[in-house]
């Protein structure tokens, strides 16, 4: 009986680590690099902050929904988690866009565009550049919602480039 359910727990591993494989070379085949891949696969800042300073949350077009959760000490982005609910292009954004705000100034994570995060990922299918979007306007409309919550920040100048002027200029 022991064997039995050794076989079947050996079985089960066997087939998650082939459909994982199977996954990859899928996201391989249709533009993602194997970095974009690897944010996907990993997910290494999914998840929650109990102790996150903001939470926000944003529905894309596409009706993706991504919830983030920032870490504020000093003016820093100490930390940085996301919820996804949505395709590996919302998933691999959001994680490679923690990647470059982490440790940043409140500012210089409120200057992240699309192309930034589009570098991190080195590439990904043209039809999910969309997604990288969300994931960028998911983490500026957390740092307004934050800055509003703040009043000392809020005389901070809006970036020169700003990938959602809609978002920041109608305050
Ligand atoms: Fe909606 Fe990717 S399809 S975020």
């Amino acid at each position: 009986m022991a064997s039995l359910k050794r076989d079947e727990k050996n079985q089960s591993e066997i087939l998650s680590k082939k459909y994982a494989g199977d996954q990859k070379q899928m996201l391989l085949d249709c533009g993602y690099s194997e970095k974009a891949v690897q944010y996907f696969i990993e997910q290494p800042y999914m998840g929650s902050l109990p102790d996150a300073d903001q939470i926000s949350d944003m529905l894309g077009s596409c009706g993706d929904t991504m919830k983030i959760f920032l870490k504020i000490d000093d003016n820093t982005i100490s930390d940085v988690r996301y919820q996804v609910l949505g395709c590996p292009g919302a998933i691999s954004a959001s994680m490679a866009a923690v990647d470059l705000v982490k440790g940043k100034s409140i500012e210089q994570a409120r200057n992240l565009n699309d192309g930034d995060v589009f570098k991190q990922l080195v590439d990904i299918p043209v039809k999910k550049h969309h997604c990288i979007q969300l994931a960028v306007k998911t983490l500026h409309k957390a740092i307004d919602e934050y800055r509003n919550g703040h009043s000392e920040l809020k005389d901070v100048k809006c970036p020169s480039v700003c990938s959602a002027p809609q978002d920041c200029c109608k305050k």
